[in-house]
């Protein structure tokens, strides 16, 4: 699959089959957070693969009760190892480098015929309570994956280039 078909088929999914995920595709997607960039190649990602229903569950409630979100077979837990490294620009480095694995994950997962969908709604506190996450991680993202119950492509609604690109001058 072209990396442009990926982005245009990538789309929230909130709906997940109980198929398990094969644990190749999941090395394949997991792979591919792991090759992402990150500034001053820091890589301070850590994902935890949760895949045990009950702990899905009270994830699900940690994610302001998004019920879908304990549905998928596996909820990758995409957390930050940080000194909160700041660049030069003012960015902190780590929630831009997570996104970024994130993202690689997003795609992957489409090339592999898997559904994901971006979670930051969700109790941080709570989220470390249920895994036994110590106190200086961070929580970025929470991100259910699993086949899709609905794998149509749907249409995107975004803004059009002429709204969010200039050119030479803001
Ligand atoms: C950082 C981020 C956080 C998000 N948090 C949630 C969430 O908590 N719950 C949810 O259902 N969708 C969440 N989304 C999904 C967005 O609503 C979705 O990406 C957007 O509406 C565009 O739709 P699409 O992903 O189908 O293209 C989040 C997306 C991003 C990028």
């Amino acid at each position: 699959m072209k990396v442009i078909d990926a982005i245009k088929t990538r789309k929230s999914v909130r709906s997940f089959l109980d198929t398990p995920i094969e644990n190749e595709k999941m090395n394949t997607i997991l792979n591919a957070a792991r090759l992402a960039p990150s500034a001053s190649n820091l890589q301070e990602w850590r994902f935890i693969i949760v895949s045990d229903p009950n702990l899905r569950s009270k994830l699900a409630e940690a994610a302001n009760g998004q019920t879908f979100v304990g549905e998928a077979p596996i909820i990758i837990v995409a957390c930050a190892e940080t000194h909160n490294h700041v660049m030069s620009c003012g960015q902190l480095c780590y929630p831009i480098d997570v996104a970024i694995a994130l993202d690689h994950i997003t795609l992957v997962a489409v090339e592999q015929g898997l559904g994901t969908c971006w979670i930051g709604a969700f109790n941080e506190q709570k989220v470390k309570e249920t895994l036994s996450i110590p106190n200086e991680i961070r929580v970025v993202e929470l991100m259910p994956i699993g086949y899709p119950a609905d794998p149509s492509i749907s249409e995107k609604n975004r803004l059009s280039l002429d709204e969010i690109v200039k050119y030479e001058h803001w």
